[in-house]
């Protein structure tokens, strides 16, 4: 990609702010209770699922079959954890560097979008004061199918009238990278290389990094 990209579209948890460790946090207690192990390995292939395929996974673990009353418990017990932590979050909580990033974008006319899976994206973004950032977000209140599906970034682009080929997508996980590059997208990981292989690229922080940087390594 030489030219600047039509649109960029941005997952939250663990690229504009850190509450992945909030979701670990949350979901060890959970299987701490079940008495399931449940260590960082396993976490980083929850990242980027949604809150049932996150059960599911750690229910598969501790080979446990419950009934839907029972899960749909526990997932608000993890829920409650979580926003107990979200609860308090301020803008001091947003990634350094990522906000210069979107509005570097955005003064140079690069459409921004949300691609997340987490139904509790609106409150963060809300907390951190940044919802204005975004033409679109959508969000795990308003698609179907989780990442690695590329559902939730295929939804972005075509609210922000971008064809894949020309959307960059920013993502910290495994299932989120697998889904952009899915839809056909070029995909910046946040995170380790070695973790996010399929990534075109990858980046350990948005410090210093611009849209200059961004069309140098991808093209
Ligand atoms: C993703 C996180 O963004 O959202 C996952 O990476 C999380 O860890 C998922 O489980 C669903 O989040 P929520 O807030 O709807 O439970
Ligand atoms: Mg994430």
């Amino acid at each position: 990609m030489s030219d600047k990209p039509q649109a960029c579209i941005f997952d939250l948890d663990g690229v504009i702010v850190d509450t992945a460790r909030y979701h670990f946090s949350a979901w060890s207690e959970l299987a701490n209770e079940l008495v399931i192990p449940f260590n960082e390995e396993d976490n980083e292939q929850l990242k980027g699922l949604s809150r049932i395929d996150s059960l599911e996974f750690i229910l598969r673990k501790g080979s446990l079959v419950l009934d839907n009353h029972t899960k749909v418990r526990l997932m608000d017990r993890k829920n409650d954890r979580y926003l107990s932590h979200v609860k308090t979050m301020t803008p001091a909580e947003l990634f350094p560097g990522v906000l210069e990033f979107i509005d570097e974008l955005r003064a140079e006319g690069v459409r921004i979008g949300l691609g997340s899976s987490s139904r509790n994206a609106p409150l963060i973004l809300d907390l951190c004061c940044i919802t204005d950032r975004f033409e679109t977000v959508v969000d795990g209140n308003s698609i179907t199918l989780s990442k690695p599906d590329p559902e939730v970034f295929l939804t972005g682009a075509q609210a922000l009238g971008a064809q894949p080929e020309n959307t960059v997508v920013f993502e910290d996980a495994v299932s989120g990278v697998k889904a952009g590059k899915a839809g056909g997208f070029r995909v910046v990981g946040v995170g380790s290389p070695e973790v996010l292989s399929e990534a075109d690229f990858t980046i350990s922080s948005f410090e210093g990094f611009s849209l200059q940087e961004l069309l140098s390594r991808l093209s």
